[in-house]
């Protein structure tokens, strides 16, 4: 594990192989793309990183932007010294990487979106972002996220994981108020990227679990319209953490993508 600015960063794989750059959701950890990361290092670089204020990452003051963010992923490119990585991201850590990709696009190779969307917070998903601020200055983050963590995934998922779903919920408990609050004001304020989408020049693969109750399949194929060189897939029987609740199914589709770049 390094330590790149405060954050914990994972660098595992093959370092001649194709490097994928994988920026999980919220409020979660780089532990979320376990899976791809087991089945990719075979062949190619992964990297993984708690985003600041999430996992083992620090949370400092927890006054995060979503550029605070991007200039996070941008310095781990920088400092790994990364040529033209795939990058990977699920819905928060998709609008990290749309807005990554956005300022820096010469420095991707490939794009891969997950349960994700362009569009800004609107005024009703602004104040529901505020009240969960404030919940969780009355009652910590726990209960925030024990409510939360549930609603991401396909009620049948969580059942087929047993263990593994308790597990991944115990793994977001564990982070701390200032982090999941950073997180939210960065979501609340982040620009909308939907105008940018018919300009990507990457290649583009999105992937949106079948019963993602958070951006369902029309809202991301709808986003696969904009974008020009793009392949839209639906992983069934999965909510909006298809990588976990669908890890093999996802691989698969990403592994073609990827033989294609
Ligand atoms: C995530 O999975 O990262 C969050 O659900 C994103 C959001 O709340 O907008």
């Amino acid at each position: 594990m390094l330590e790149i600015n405060g954050l914990k960063v994972y660098d595992n794989g093959n370092q001649n192989g194709k490097t994928l750059l994988f920026v999980h959701g919220f409020p979660l950890t780089s532990n979320m793309w376990k899976y791809q990361t087991e089945y990719f290092i075979k062949d190619h670089r992964c990297i993984t990183y708690d985003i600041r204020g999430l996992g083992n990452s620090s949370a400092g003051d927890g006054q995060f932007t979503m550029e605070y963010f991007v200039d996070d992923l941008i310095y781990i490119v920088n400092t790994l010294e990364l040529d033209k990585p795939i990058l990977c991201g699920l819905s928060m850590g998709g609008y990290i990487s749309l807005r990554a990709v956005e300022k820096y696009p010469q420095l991707f190779g490939g794009l891969i979106l997950m349960d994700t969307r362009s569009e800004a917070d609107s005024n009703e998903g602004k104040l529901k972002r505020a009240a969960g601020i404030k919940r969780i200055n009355e009652e910590g983050a726990m209960p925030f996220i024990s409510d939360f963590v549930p609603n991401c995934f396909y009620k049948s998922s969580i059942e087929r994981l047993g263990d593994k779903y308790i597990s991944f919920l115990e793994e977001a408990k564990s982070n701390s108020a200032i982090g999941v609050k950073g997180s939210l004001l960065a979501m609340l304020s982040r620009t909308d990227t939907t105008e940018f989408l018919s300009q990507i020049e990457i290649p583009t693969l999105l992937i949106c679990g079948e019963f993602d109750a958070l951006t369902s399949p029309p809202v991301m194929k709808s986003m696969a319209d904009k974008i020009p060189n793009s392949t839209f897939e639906v992983i069934p029987d999965c909510g909006h953490l298809s990588p976990y609740e669908s890890g093999d199914k996802v691989n698969e589709v990403m592994d073609r993508f990827l033989l294609k770049l």
